[in-house]
């Protein structure tokens, strides 16, 4: 194998993994207002499984996000309540 068919075979393979895997881990999301927004930002340090395995009540969900928030999570302040209400949704304390 060349040089650039190796190089090209190997790219190809990290890519198909990459987009393999966020399809993946988008599909553990319930669709909702505010399902973009957890998909995206909240996938940057850890995987969805620390979210979906976290029930809890929306004040819980508050106190998450404000840690997430000094971690150093990108969201807008506009955004931190869709994000709050959409995790409060759909992962509320079980019962
Ligand atoms: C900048 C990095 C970063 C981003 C982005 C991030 N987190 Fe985290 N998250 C962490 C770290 C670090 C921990 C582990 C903290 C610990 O164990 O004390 C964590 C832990 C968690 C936990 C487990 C908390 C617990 O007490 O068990 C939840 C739930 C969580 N994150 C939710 C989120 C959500 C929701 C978002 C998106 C709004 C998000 N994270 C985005 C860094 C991040």
């Amino acid at each position: 194998m060349s040089w650039f068919k190796a190089t090209l075979w190997f790219w190809v393979t990290v890519a198909t993994a990459a987009v393999a895997f966020s399809a993946a881990q988008e599909a553990k999301l319930p669709d909702g207002e505010g399902k973009d927004l957890v998909a995206d930002r909240c996938t940057i340090c850890h995987s969805l499984d620390r979210i979906v395995e976290t029930r809890t009540s929306k004040a819980g969900w508050e106190g998450i996000v404000k840690q997430m928030l000094a971690e150093g999570v990108p969201l807008e302040s506009e955004e931190i309540p869709v994000v709050v209400n959409y995790l409060a949704k759909n992962f509320g304390p079980r019962n």
